[in-house]
């Protein structure tokens, strides 16, 4: 019989639940999908239920050490959070009594990335905003041995401070990090660039070592930094100049991992990880590159066990959540697209991670100008986000140049912008999502059906989501999204 063991995230933000039989993860999801609250922090009984078909855990795997982090919380004037903190006690409010074993908070972003890569070795890199103390850490990845060589400790935070950043331009930090890189490209980065690196960042420190420290601890903000920036223009160009610094830093970090770490592979992983602009430069530094498709805190609810078990699991499958047990709807799909242009799709497992890739999206046919209105009007969205492509893999580069993968991670240069403004950025660039067929074959039946149809062999691909909502889970989920847009979900 074959021994139950989840992995939890939890009680902070963006709260994940994980499955694995044995050492194959069967079942993955964000625990907002269950309880229909974005961002939801906590556990809930639907998502708790869902996971207990695979059976009672005999094992539960949490993905931080509540002690160090409640230390790290009274250190920096937060109080004494014991009770907040008393993971059992949290989990026996949810009904699980299993055995709880503890995980570091940055040990399980490395092991969710190094053990779902197919390296045999590589330098993994972990930047978000804190764990329990720490705020960026570089591990050696050989065979499965997984070992720390540096680590950065709170207040000196890349994270933290891009979610200051955030808020500072008058969004949610710690959620609309990704619109902040989305606003990048309609300002100057060259106006407040060396502003922002001055006031915020040591740079003495920073040339080349991994070390990034900062000015001031940015755990409560900087709603207070130059207060006479405050027009539209000002916020687009602190969001270009926040992404410039941010680019240098991850440059700064990742050519002295390639000076001074062995490995020829990259892992990258943390919150920050998220970051596709910034990820495609990568590539100057690394040939070969895994960000797991769930790089932030939520991937810990796979990572912890995996740093537990310390065993590679071979490139993780992102479709792992909520299963609609139905045959992938081609002709559905590609009739109501050549009708109305646009049509929902909630099918097959969920995605585990932020974006959707196929089977709770929203698709339309990329061509023409009217289109981005369309969605747009659906979808209720800043006018400076753009939407996505999702391409037959043979054709990505006959259309665009410049890093591409399964999973959205990074942004390539739109060889025909004119031709697909809905799915081009500002800056000329898409985060592309290459279709192969490996661990999807229903999207690419759909593309190639398309492409057999139009002679396109991509689609716009969004969330399928209600405003303000987590994206679809359910099939009840989608009837909602249809009764509200009048938009047909197969
Ligand atoms: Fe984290």
């Amino acid at each position: 019989m074959s021994s139950v063991t989840w992995g939890i995230s939890a009680n902070s933000h963006d709260a994940a639940l994980a499955v694995f039989l044995d050492d194959t993860v069967v079942f993955a999801s964000h625990s907002e999908r269950f309880s229909g609250v974005k961002n939801d922090a906590h556990l809930n009984q639907a998502l708790i239920e869902y996971a207990l078909q695979w059976g009672q855990p005999q094992e539960v795997v949490w993905y931080e050490k509540p002690l160090k982090k409640t230390l790290r919380q009274f250190w920096a004037g937060q109080g004494l959070r014991f009770t907040e903190n008393n993971v059992r006690v949290y989990l026996r409010s949810y009904g699980i009594t299993a055995p709880v074993r503890f995980v570091g908070h940055h040990h399980s972003h490395a092991a969710a990335g190094y053990y779902t890569s197919n390296f045999d070795d590589a330098t993994v890199v972990c930047i978000d905003s804190i764990g329990e103390f720490e705020t960026l850490t570089i591990w050696e990845g050989t065979g499965d041995l997984l070992t720390q060589r540096y680590s950065q400790g709170y207040p000196h935070s890349i994270g933290l401070w891009y979610s200051a950043m955030t808020q500072r331009v008058g969004l949610k930090p710690n959620e609309d990090e990704y619109i902040l890189m989305g606003m990048a490209a309609y300002g100057d980065p060259n106006r407040l660039f060396l502003d922002v690196l001055d006031d915020f960042i040591d740079t003495t420190g920073c040339g080349y070592c991994p070390t990034t420290k900062m000015k001031r601890n940015l755990h409560k903000g900087c709603l207070d930094w130059r207060p006479d920036l405050t027009t539209e223009q000002d916020m687009y160009d602190i969001a270009a100049a926040t992404q410039q610094v941010y680019t240098y830093i991850l440059h700064n970090i990742v050519a002295w991992c390639q000076t001074y770490m062995p490995s020829k592979n990259l892992v990258l992983m943390g919150g920050c990880a998220l970051n596709c602009s910034a990820n495609s430069d990568l590539y100057r530094f690394y040939d070969n590159v895994w960000i797991m498709p769930n790089p932030g805190d939520a991937g810990s609810a796979i990572g912890c066990v995996l740093a537990h078990k310390q065993k590679h699991i071979g490139t993780l499958n992102p479709y792992l959540g909520y299963f609609i047990n139905k045959p992938y709807p081609v002709d559905e799909l590609v009739q109501e697209l050549k009708t109305s242009g646009i049509v929902g799709v909630a099918n097959g497992a969920a995605e585990y991670g932020p974006r959707a890739l196929g089977n709770r999206s929203l698709l339309a046919d990329p061509r023409g100008a009217a289109i981005k209105d369309k969605v747009n009007d659906i979808k209720q969205r800043q006018r400076f986000r753009p939407f996505a492509p999702m391409i037959l893999e043979e054709f990505a580069d006959d259309y665009f140049t410049g890093p591409m993968n399964h999973y959205m991670q990074f942004t390539a240069t739109c060889k025909y912008p004119e031709k697909y403004p809905a799915i081009v950025h500002a800056d000329g660039t898409s985060r592309v999502q290459t279709v192969s067929g490996k661990n999807n074959i229903g999207v690419r039946q759909l593309l190639e059906a398309w492409y057999e149809e139009t002679g396109c062999p991509m689609l716009l691909n969004t969330s399928l989501n209600i405003k303000g909502k987590p994206m679809v889970n359910t099939e009840a989920d989608a009837q909602e999204f249809t009764n509200k847009y009048g938009v047909v979900v197969y």
